[in-house]
């Protein structure tokens, strides 16, 4: 498991604007922080990832990126996080999310 997820981490690196990205294989990566159905209040504040629409989380995705949001003043957080994501991957991220509600 954790070899695969090393493995899909560089190959979204190398060729992520090529590649479809894997929404499941990325949220693992988010697991720790936002919890496995994605139900997950983190810190007890930050809005569990579940409520959010797909659109409305890769905005939010693209600016914590661009570094231009920093609601809860952790959002350096989450530009480390967002760093190595194409938009395509936030998508893909994004919509498999939805499927654990
Ligand atoms: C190390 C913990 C951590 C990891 C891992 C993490 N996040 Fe976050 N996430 C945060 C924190 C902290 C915030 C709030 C940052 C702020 O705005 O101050 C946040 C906020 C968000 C928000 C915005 C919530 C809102 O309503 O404002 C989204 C969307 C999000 N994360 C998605 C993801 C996705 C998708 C992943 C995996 C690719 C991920 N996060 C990985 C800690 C994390």
């Amino acid at each position: 498991m954790k070899k695969f997820l090393i493995v899909s981490v560089l190959a979204g690196l190398a060729c992520s604007s090529v590649v479809a990205a894997d929404g499941a294989t990325l949220y693992k990566k988010c697991v720790a922080c936002h919890g496995a159905k994605a139900e997950k209040k983190y810190l007890g504040k930050i809005p569990a990832l579940n409520t959010i629409e797909v659109d409305k989380m890769v905005e939010d995705m693209m600016a914590y990126k661009a570094g231009s949001k920093n609601d809860f003043k952790m959002g350096a957080v989450m530009k480390g996080q967002m760093a190595s994501m194409s938009e395509e991957d936030m998508k893909a991220v994004a919509e498999h999310i939805q499927t654990l509600k």
